[in-house]
């Protein structure tokens, strides 16, 4: 875990220019100061990330807020009193601090607070926002362990504080909070359910959409071997055939076929909680990878609760690689 000395020399490798990664709730994050257009720069170039796909800015509270954006709504002040800090973004309209390399030359800013103490304890030292993707290369599977960040971005990340492995394990939900009527960008950590209870009102979710949001492109999240998506009961005969094909499969079981014996490279047992299986779902694509499978057969959950992100994740992982 971070100590106060670590704390205290991130923020100064922030302030001098410098990058680093960061654990928050969700994934790890790779931060730069966001009002330093050079440091943003970097983030793009270690990640290997197109410049036009916007970062978010972290800041420490939703008190903040206001200093970063043009504007606040009442119903982006609504959620951000409600869900911050926690796995919840804000798209709203730039302020003046935030250049435009933060936000891909768009007009809005993304926002969030992250829920976790050491992530707030460096915006704390920092005093500024911290412009963060998560740490991972463009298009991979998002770190959530220090390891995960260690082993993919190795030297070209100044500092690395490591706060254990991540409480939710999926990125945050997006929100476009610009409008009258919020829509979902992207699902995550927090469900449309607990959005909608909070508005009082059904939300519009564009999990699916390829050109509204840049940087939601349909292949993301991916590991190495390729991913195919099939119904859960034919998890088993799917993998078994691959397998039988010379293929080194990695098997995501559901949990209602926990007990079947496959015959596969790899199984992981899927766990029956959606928290649970949210938490652990980047590092089992990952744990697959490693082992050496070139095939993941995978089926989705039932897209409700955490289960919309989980499938939304797993349908990128899938999609066509570029
Ligand atoms: O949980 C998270 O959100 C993690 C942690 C580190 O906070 N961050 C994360 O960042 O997932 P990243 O860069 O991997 O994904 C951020 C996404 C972008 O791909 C983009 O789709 C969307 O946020 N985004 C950022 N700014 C936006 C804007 N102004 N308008 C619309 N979408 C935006
Ligand atoms: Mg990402």
């Amino acid at each position: 875990m971070a100590r106060t000395s670590d704390i205290e020399k991130a923020a100064g490798v922030l302030r001098a220019g410098g990058l680093v990664a960061f654990p928050t709730e969700t994934v790890y994050g790779l931060g730069a100061n966001a009002e330093d257009p050079a440091a943003v720069g970097r983030v793009f170039q270690v990640k290997g990330r197109p410049p036009s796909h916007p970062l978010i800015v972290h800041i420490g509270g939703a008190e903040h807020l206001g200093d970063w954006v043009e504007d606040v709504p009442a119903t982006a002040r609504l959620l951000a009193e409600h869900f911050w800090p926690g796995p919840l973004t804000l798209v709203l309209r730039r302020g003046r601090r935030v250049p435009l390399e933060a936000t891909g030359g768009l007009e809005t800013v993304a926002v969030r607070v992250p829920d976790h103490p050491v992530a707030l304890a460096l915006l704390s030292a920092f005093g500024g926002g911290v412009a963060a993707p998560s740490a991972n290369r463009f298009g991979s599977v998002s770190p959530t362990t220090a390891n995960h960040v260690r082993a993919e971005l190795g030297d070209a990340v100044d500092f690395v504080l490591d706060g254990g492995p991540c409480e939710v394990g999926v990125e945050s939900t997006i929100v476009d909070a610009t409008g009258e009527a919020p829509s979902v960008l992207r699902p995550g950590g927090v469900t449309r359910e607990d959005l909608e209870a909070v508005l009082e009102c059904p939300l519009a979710v564009h999990s699916t959409s390829r050109v509204r949001v840049p940087g939601q492109h349909p292949s993301h999240y991916a590991p190495r071997a390729r991913v195919v998506l099939v119904e859960p009961e034919k998890v088993v005969a799917e993998a078994e055939l691959a397998q039988e094909l010379g293929h080194q499969v990695g098997v995501l079981l559901p949990p209602s076929f926990a007990d079947a014996a496959v015959k596969a490279h790899a199984v992981v047992a899927v766990p029956g909680s959606m928290a649970a299986y949210a938490r652990g779902l980047y590092g089992f694509l990952r744990e697959l990878d490693q082992r050496g499978c070139d095939l993941i057969v995978a089926s989705l959950p039932v897209e409700e609760g955490l289960g919309l992100a989980i499938a939304n994740r797993l349908r990128r992982a899938a999609g066509p690689r570029r």
